[in-house]
């Protein structure tokens, strides 16, 4: 795991640990057994670490978390680096986060290679740097940067890291050799004074207003978070605690957060996000399906999701063609695209060269012919199956043999998409979420004649222009807006029942969801939700009046109707659910007409208001989700909960923290998940979601852990 040569009068500890060189407990072992020997070797007089591959150590071995620990612990081997007798350079390329810039900063010099990038990400899975990152990086960097960059997890590039004083040197050429080399020179400098632990932390006087400045930022922005906090109070102590009573400090305070089930959940999801990658359909997977190159891309259609499409595209380097029917559509996409992009620039989000690549990048076209040697197109028209499939069979003329046809639908099976094509093979869904070049799930959907190979392009395509993409069979809402049904659906009768919007909205706020389901509505318009409605009903061949009560066999309200009917669409129109302080505000007030509204409403209906406590709000929101997940994992639309969980992260912006809907139904316990759910089908009669799933009662019956799901999934599916 750390091999140990000497070259010259200098030893060379390589770290060899693939894929990311974590340092767990072998490379542990191999690191204290290589500062000893270097330490009594007679011909060495200073040690180098480095990481074979790809990478410095990009930290402790998350998988050791969480068991028993095992001798020597990271900070014992970060001592004997610091208090070795000859001095130890750390030769950085890759990622050196977490432990490994644990490891860098107790080593004596610190040189990089320009595509290096540091940083300390153990906020990211709820914990601190707990090997006395905390306490080290403040006296180098000063308190501000120290609390920045550990309560955030950001990674700093090499050169920002030199300016820090992290880095002492970017060198270019052979990482290894130019180490040597700088290695020889040190070796005749005293280099007591490069310990960290020895030096004060710059202004430590003025700790207190560091602190609370960070304080106010990490609590807006991570809300809800716990370890951001902890991070900024971890490195507070250096300023105000001697270093052996600091690192003691830091020592405890990781050791709490540890133990909560944020930390926990925040690591499952770590795990689950890389898990998502290794996918699965009949007849291929993430090991045999090659994917096709994508060097050139369409999308159809310039309104608010077809131009966020395109945006993500283009801040990927890849051309885009947009295609409109009329030249005012089209010009209205492209300043769509032109304010997405200056707001991003203007935000930091994307540079100004990637914004004005891509500029260059962008052409918009009214000619279908235009497109007909693209590698790709997206599809992003409004949500009706007519007009998709008119889109796609001029496609299939058009377009090359090889293209990938993707449609962004939200809801529609891709089978009845690509029926009106000859090459069903090479259609594919890609649901994006709003707003497209934000949201980062990208949910790939496949139809029953969908080819491995173009499942694998449009995976690697999420990949391409950072997404997280989700696998998923074609179904009617696929996973997450399946799942999202019940979800909204429960939340509009609880308001018909007797809660408010603001009641149901602080639940889901309290609970750690940005925003609270009315405000969503909200947001993406009243008059779309009506719009998606109508469509529901087309499909099943029925009509929505002020009559209706079901529909498609499920309870309807028609409270969102009532809205519409009097103009009020959300932020759009400066009223919804709520009344903003103007058209497109953002300042969302409880507004006694819409309480008005719903009273009439309820009167028309008969329906005698009650008191509704918080937890049923909850319960019937998130369970009526999780029975509904359940029933998505037994008909195989995927393969494992981690992509339920992690499509409710990217794509609903779920906490992270709390691990997503069925892990955190884990942590509640199935049994009791169950029986709720039990309740609620026998108090809230007409609505299918509330049937009680039988994959979630055997696993309920039969306690199974949460990590042998799957395996029933697949047992329950034959
Ligand atoms: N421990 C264990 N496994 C790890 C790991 C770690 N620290 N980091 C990555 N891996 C695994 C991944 O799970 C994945 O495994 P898989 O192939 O079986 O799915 C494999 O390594 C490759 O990882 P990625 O797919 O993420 O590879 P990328 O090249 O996309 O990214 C990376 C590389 C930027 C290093 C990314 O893996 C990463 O961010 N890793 C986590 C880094 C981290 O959080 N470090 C801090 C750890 S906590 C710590 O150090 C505590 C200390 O202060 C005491």
């Amino acid at each position: 795991m750390v091999d140990y040569s000497v070259n010259g009068s200098v030893a060379v500890l390589m770290v060899n640990n693939p894929p990311v060189n974590a340092l767990g407990h072998a490379v542990r072992v191999g690191l204290k057994t290589g500062i000893e020997r270097g330490a009594k070797d007679s011909r060495v007089r200073s040690i180098v670490i480095i990481g074979k591959g790809q990478t410095f150590p990009a930290g402790a071995d998350i998988r050791e978390f969480g068991k028993p620990s095992k001798e020597p612990w990271l900070t014992a081997v970060g001592n004997l680096i610091e208090t070795c007798s000859k001095p130890v350079v750390a030769a950085i390329h890759g990622t050196c986060l977490g432990g490994g810039l644990e490891i860098a900063l107790f080593s004596h010099y610190r040189i990089a290679v320009s595509s290096a990038r540091v940083g300390f990400p153990e906020v990211t899975l709820g914990l601190l740097p707990g090997a006395g990152g905390t306490q080290r990086l403040s006296r180098l960097t000063g308190l501000p940067v120290a609390m920045e960059m550990i309560s955030s997890g950001r990674h700093v590039p090499a050169k920002k890291a030199k300016e820090y004083g992290i880095i002492d040197e970017i060198v270019s050429g052979d990482l290894l050799k130019t180490a040597l080399k700088f290695a020889q020179e040190v070796q005749s400098r005293p280099f007591k004074d490069r310990c960290l632990r020895y030096k004060v932390v710059p202004n430590a006087d003025r700790v207190e207003e560091y602190a609370s400045a960070a304080l106010t930022q990490v609590k807006k922005k991570y809300k809800g978070f716990e370890a951001p906090v902890t991070c900024v109070q971890a490195v507070r102590s250096s300023a105000e605690l001697s270093y052996e009573e600091g690192m003691k400090r830091e020592r405890d305070l990781f050791l709490q957060l540890g133990q909560s089930g944020q930390s926990k959940a925040q690591q499952y999801a770590f795990f689950a996000e890389r898990a998502v990658t290794k996918w699965q359909m009949p007849g291929g997977s993430y090991k045999t399906a090659k994917p096709l190159p994508v060097r050139s891309t369409a999308v159809i259609g310039g309104g608010t999701m077809g131009s966020g499409i395109a945006v993500c595209l283009l801040s990927a380097g890849l051309p885009v063609y947009l295609l409109e029917q009329n030249e005012k559509f089209l010009q209205s996409g492209v300043k769509l695209i032109e304010n997405i992009m200056a707001g991003s620039v203007k935000l930091g989000k994307v540079s100004m060269e990637t914004a004005k690549r891509a500029a260059t990048l962008l052409k918009p076209t009214l000619s279908y012919d235009d497109i007909k040697d693209v590698d790709l197109v997206i599809e992003a028209v409004f949500e009706n199956l007519d007009i998709k499939k008119e889109v796609f069979s001029k496609l299939d003329k058009i377009c090359k043999p090889s293209a990938i046809l993707c449609t962004n639908t939200s809801t529609i099976d891709i089978d009845r998409i690509s029926s009106a094509t000859s090459r069903p093979e090479k259609v594919v869904g890609t649901h994006f979420f709003a707003p497209a070049y934000h949201m980062k799930l990208l949910e790939n959907i496949y139809g029953t004649k969908t080819s491995p190979e173009a499942v694998a392009t449009v995976m690697k395509l999420g990949k391409t222009i950072n997404k997280v993409p989700v696998l998923v069979k074609s179904c009617h809402g696929f996973l997450a807006n399946r799942m999202n049904a019940p979800f909204g659906s429960e939340a509009i009768f609880l308001v018909e029942e007797g809660a408010s919007p603001q009641e149901v909205d602080q639940v889901n706020e309290d609970f750690g969801m940005p925003m609270g389901p009315f405000k969503v509505r909200d947001l993406s318009g009243i008059d779309i939700s009506w719009r998606i409605n109508r469509e529901v009903a087309k499909v099943l061949g029925t009509s929505i009046t002020k009559e209706t009560r079901f529909l498609g066999g499920n309870r309807y309200c028609g409270l969102n109707d009532d809205f519409y009917d009097k103009g009020r669409y959300g932020r759009k129109t400066g009223k919804g659910w709520y009344l903003y302080e103007k058209v497109g505000g953002k300042n969302a007030v409880a507004d006694p007409e819409a309480e008005e509204i719903i009273n009439s409403y309820r009167q028309r209906r008969g329906i005698v208001k009650r008191k509704i406590t918080p937890q049923e709000i909850f319960e019937r929101q998130f369970y009526s989700a999780i029975n509904e997940g359940f029933r998505i994992l037994e008909e195989g639309i995927c393969n494992m909960p981690e992509e339920i969980d992690i499509s409710w992260i990217y794509g609903f912006s779920y906490p992270k923290y709390r691990g997503g809907p069925m892990f955190y139904a884990s942590q509640i316990g199935l049994q009791r998940v169950y029986d709720r759910i039990c309740h609620y089908h026998e108090t809230c009669p007409y609505s299918i979601h509330w049937v009680p799933n039988r994959l979630l009662k055997k696993l309920a019956e039969n306690n199974v852990p949460f990590t042998q799901w799957a395996n029933h999934v697949s047992k329950s599916k034959m």
